[in-house]
Formats: C-alpha cells, sequence, structure tokens
C-alpha cells in the first residue's frame, strides 16, 4: 500500500520548523486526549522497556516518567526545540538522558547498539514512515524490543472512509496522515508485529515488534 493519490508530504525542514514552533503548546494542546486515553497507554509500553534504550521521535519526552528506573535513555528528534522540553522534564524527574537531533530515517547509531527501542504517535508524521521503522530495526538488537504507540487508519469501514477523504486536507495543514495503517508499515518495514491491540475505535495501535528473523518472545 502506497501513499494515496493527493496526499502532501512535508520535508523533514518543513517538519523541524513546524515543530519547533509548536514546541511550547504541544504539551498545552495534547491535554485531553493524554488524560482520557494515552498516559495510561505510554505507562503500559515504555515499561517494558529494557537496558540500552533509544526513543525516536521523542518529543517533549512523555514518555519519560514511564521507564523503569534501569533503563539507560537516548532520544532524537528532528526539532530542537521539543528536545529541549524533553531534556528540562528529565532533570525535574533526575532522570538522565542524552537528547540527539537526528532523523528517524537515517539513524547514527551502528546495527544492534540498543535493547529497545520505542517511538509513539510519530509514524504518522514520518515522511517515509517504512524507511524510519526499518532504522528502528536496524539499530535495535536481534532479540530486542521495538515499542510502538500510533494512531491511524480505524478497521470500522465508515470511518476509514471519512479519514481516508479528509487525510489530504489535514496531511497539508498539519503534515499528520491519520489514515496511514501501522501493522501495514511494520510489515513493510521487515518487522514483526509480535503483539497488537486497538482501541478508540480501531484508531489507537499498541505495537511490540521484534526483527523479523528473532524468536518469539
Ligand atoms: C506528534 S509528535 C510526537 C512526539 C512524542 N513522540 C509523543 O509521543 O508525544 C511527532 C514528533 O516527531 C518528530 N519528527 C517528525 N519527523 C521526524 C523525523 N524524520 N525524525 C525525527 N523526528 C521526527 C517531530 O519533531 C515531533 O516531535
Amino acid at each position: 500500500m502506497g501513499e494515496r493519490p493527493g496526499i502532501v508530504l512535508w520535508t523533514a525542514e518543513e517538519l523541524q520548523r513546524k515543530y519547533d514552533d509548536l514546541a511550547r503548546w504541544y504539551d498545552l494542546g495534547e491535554a485531553l486526549p493524554e488524560l482520557l486515553l494515552l498516559r495510561r497507554l505510554r505507562r503500559h509500553l515504555v515499561r517494558k522497556a529494557r537496558g540500552a534504550v533509544l526513543e525516536v521521535a521523542a518529543g517533549t519526552g512523555k514518555n519519560l516518567p514511564h521507564y523503569p528506573p534501569g533503563c539507560s535513555l537516548t532520544l532524537v528528534d528532528l526539532s530542537p526545540r521539543m528536545l529541549a522540553i524533553a531534556q528540562r522534564r528529565a532533570r525535574r524527574l533526575g532522570r538522565a538522558v542524552t537528547c540527539r537531533v537526528m532523523d528517524a530515517q537515517a539513524l547514527e547509531f551502528p546495527d544492534g547498539r540498543f535493547d529497545t527501542v520505542v517511538s509513539t504517535l510519530s509514524t504518522c508524521t514520518f515522511p517515509d514512515p517504512v524507511a524510519a521503522l526499518r532504522e528502528m530495526g536496524r539499530v535495535c538488537r536481534e532479540d530486542g524490543r521495538i515499542l510502538l504507540l500510533e494512531h491511524g487508519r480505524s478497521n470500522r469501514s465508515w470511518l476509514a472512509r471519512w479519514q481516508d477523504r479528509t487525510a489530504p486536507g489535514h496531511a497539508r495543514r498539519i503534515g499528520c496522515h491519520w489514515n496511514r495503517d501501522p501493522l501495514e508499515l511494520v510489515r513493510r518495514s521487515g518487522l514483526r508485529a509480535v503483539q497488537a491491540r486497538r482501541l478508540a475505535l480501531g484508531m489507537v495501535y499498541v505495537i511490540e515488534a521484534r526483527r523479523a528473523h528473532a524468536a518469539d518472545p
């Protein structure tokens, strides 16, 4: 499944500018969905992280409170201003983190460097989400975990049709592709979903993936 016709893809520079501009309002803008659902899902997902952890497109660091204490954390994002907020949050929480401005589609880490790779609410934004997921698989240890919390195309046909109809305008306005199918993207990137749950009318996906040839958990 390729990108649907009429969809405009933002460049990395445009996304960086957008999130730099948005950074100080981001947490406020997301407060309601966080309160209703996302914070609970983040907590359940991220507590599975172990060892050396890479969080890709970490934004303002909303997952930071939920990591188990023994993890060593590296956060990357395109937006320096989003990362600056994440760094402040880490300081408040007393957590040591390494933050680096980096494109998810070209991670500057060697193969198999991390035990766990986490990414949340990001595949909707990446210009090439399959390339980004492939990179997450590459830098993850062969038997490591890739933990994803995403939103995407509903499995209710009436809602999916509406998402398809409105997706080009939405993507043009805010660079978010809300009718992508994260499970399909995982499959196309060569990863294997070993657990997947869908909530909120099938629009929210919680996925644990592994490299395709890794043994089952
Ligand atoms: C919707 S926000 C999600 C932030 C955070 N993961 C969360 O759960 O709140 C999307 C984030 O992806 C980042 N981003 C978009 N494209 C990226 C790319 N190619 N590489 C790295 N980060 C990217 C943006 O800067 C932004 O911080």
